[in-house]
């Protein structure tokens, strides 16, 4: 069946004959575009199968999610749902009206397709006036999943909604730009403590303090868990497919805006450099007023989108899915937000970042046939470097090297090394030197030392280190590469390899000897772990003797 065709029309609650036709088509089974305070929703009768079908079909996305059903009062929740725990109304009770979704056991009039066939049904009560007006006029529960078309980010004003859905759906109501910006936070209260299923405005801290006050304790298995759990990640890996604009997204910095000026310039200069303009950053004002400044003669190859005071968390969640629409929109090759401290509403934002930015990876990425490794050490004038010229070395002894199953596609390898405590172009020590020159035909005398930086890692695809000591400190500092930093020992570890050390002592301030035999060292460890890493990215070499 083909979709209705809507002559889309935007209403204003001040219109009142526009918003009585919009709330009755919201009774009547249609589809309508809400406002609230988070994002704008997709709403539609919540008791009316049909009515949910249609919004899926206007979303363009199939009915596996459950969709969140939105009152105007909490007088009508307990028509709607089978049970209110004691977590569900102290939370009800606390957040509500407000960006919060608590879910419940339902009650048999919520249909399944609503539902997605779950024995549950997240209520949520918005606080925006004109979502509340709406609902109130309807008469009806309303169902809505957030008003983007499957995937782009989440609308936060009445144009998003209008661009999105044009042609779709009978109306649109406008209520401004939201004042939130992100999704709720969708906390499952069937049990007797909440768990946060998404995060958002309201934070478990936040919960956590509503429920002592109302005498609901910790039960003892949670806080045996969380004790066992220690500092692991907060946010799980939750399955969404949303909020992702086309150009790649990257994340600047680790939240503490320590050196923010400097990532930004580095992302610019480089992206500026490779020709992947223009670069589309979003960037607080002070930060936008000196990169404006410092690439004064280049501001045609810059899209700036600002979203308020630097440091101001509520602003830049407030601004990001706008903010990643109109950089995409305007044809950013490449996007750059910073990083937030994952702590408050900084956990939500992040949350939304990281999926904006893992999400349209693969597309943008550059076929799977490039790799980058990175070797680190302390000062990156002795050790890294050698094993800079070690690889490249072996990798040509191996030409030339191809995909796996694909001969026809040429694998290739970038090699480069940096310092956790290095400063910006030392000249290597000159025996490293020789030595590249002299055993591995290598020339890396028009090299200098680079520091260790966020946005460096980001780039890579393994990251090697001299000892265990640079791998703890790397994990540790940039936590959001940590899954691709290595130290030598431990991946003779995970290769099962014996026989060699994987730590690599300094040779620095010793002979042509000492740095002989740290030489040696690292090219027996190459050697031993190479074959290994290239099985795992589906490189074959030509020229494989072992
Ligand atoms: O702020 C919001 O929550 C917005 C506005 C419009 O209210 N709505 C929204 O809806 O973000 P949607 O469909 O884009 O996201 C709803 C999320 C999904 O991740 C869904 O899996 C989860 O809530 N959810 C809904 N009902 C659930 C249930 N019964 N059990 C588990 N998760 C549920
Ligand atoms: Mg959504």
């Amino acid at each position: 069946m083909a979709m209705e065709h809507w002559d889309t029309k935007l209403v204003t609650i001040e219109d009142e004959a526009g918003f009585a036709a919009a709330a009755r088509a919201l009774y009547e089974g249609q589809v309508v575009g809400m406002p609230t305070e988070t994002v704008y929703g997709l709403g539609c009768n919540a008791k009316d199968p049909k009515a949910v079908a249609k919004v899926f079909e206007a979303k363009g996305r199939p009915s596996d999610n459950p969709l969140i059903v939105h009152v105007a009062s909490k007088d009508t929740i307990p028509t709607l749902v089978e049970e209110i725990t004691p977590v569900a109304k102290v939370l009800i009770d606390a957040f509500m009206p407000g960006p919060i979704t608590v879910i419940m056991k339902k009650a048999p009039v919520i249909p399944d397709c609503v539902s997605a066939g779950l024995d549950t049904v997240g209520i949520r009560f918005p606080i925006h006036p004109v979502a509340q007006k709406l609902i109130e006029a309807s008469g009806v529960p309303v169902a809505a999943p957030s008003a983007n078309l499957s995937g782009s980010p989440s609308p936060t004003r009445a144009e998003h909604v209008m661009k999105d859905m044009m042609g779709r759906i009978p109306y649109v109501v406008e209520g401004g730009e939201c004042q939130v910006g992100l999704e709720s936070t969708v906390v499952d209260a069937t049990g007797n403590w909440p768990q946060i299923l998404r995060p958002g405005a309201i934070t478990i801290e936040q919960m956590e303090e509503a429920l002592k006050n109302a005498g609901i304790e910790k039960p003892e298995t949670i806080r045996a868990l969380e004790q066992k759990a220690g500092e692991a990640p907060r946010a799980p890996g939750m399955k969404y497919r949303h909020y992702a604009p086309s150009c790649e997204v990257k994340i600047l910095g680790s939240g503490d805006f320590d050196n923010y000026e400097e990532y930004y310039k580095e992302a610019v200069e480089r992206e500026i450099l490779d020709e992947k303009t223009p670069v589309g950053l979003f960037v607080g004002t002070r930060i936008a007023h000196e990169v404006k400044t410092l690439f004064a003669d280049q501001l045609d190859h810059i899209l700036f989108y600002e979203y308020g005071d630097d440091f101001d968390v509520e602003q830049a969640a407030h601004h990001l899915f706008d903010g990643l629409r109109e950089l995409d929109e305007k044809k950013a090759t490449i996007l750059f937000a910073p990083a937030f401290p994952e702590e408050g509403l900084g956990i939500a934002y992040m949350n939304r970042l990281k999926k904006a930015a893992s999400e349209n990876r693969p597309t943008a990425e550059p076929a799977p046939s490039k790799r980058r490794v990175l070797f680190v050490c302390s000062g990156n004038t002795c050790r890294s470097p050698l094993a800079e010229a070690i690889l490249r070395a072996l990798w040509k002894e191996g030409e030339p090297h191809t995909m796996l199953g694909r001969p026809d596609v040429k694998a290739e390898l970038e090699v480069t090394s940096a310092g956790v405590t290095a400063s910006e172009d030392r000249e290597y020590t000159r025996f490293s030197v020789e030595i590249a020159e002299y055993e591995y035909d290598q020339d890396i005398s028009n090299e200098w030392s680079t520091p260790v930086t966020e946005y460096r890692l980001d780039d890579q695809d393994l990251i090697l280190c001299v000892t265990s000591d640079h791998s703890h400190y790397l994990r540790t500092k940039y936590p959001r590469s940590c899954e691709k930093v290595f130290s030598f020992q431990e991946i003779l570890e995970d290769n099962f390899i014996e026989g060699i050390s994987g730590e690599v002592l300094d040779p620095y301030g010793g002979d042509y000897i000492t740095y002989q035999k740290t030489a040696s060292q690292i090219e027996a460890i190459l050697r031993a772990v190479l074959p290994e890493i290239l099985k795992k990215w589906e490189f074959v070499s030509a020229n494989n003797d072992g």
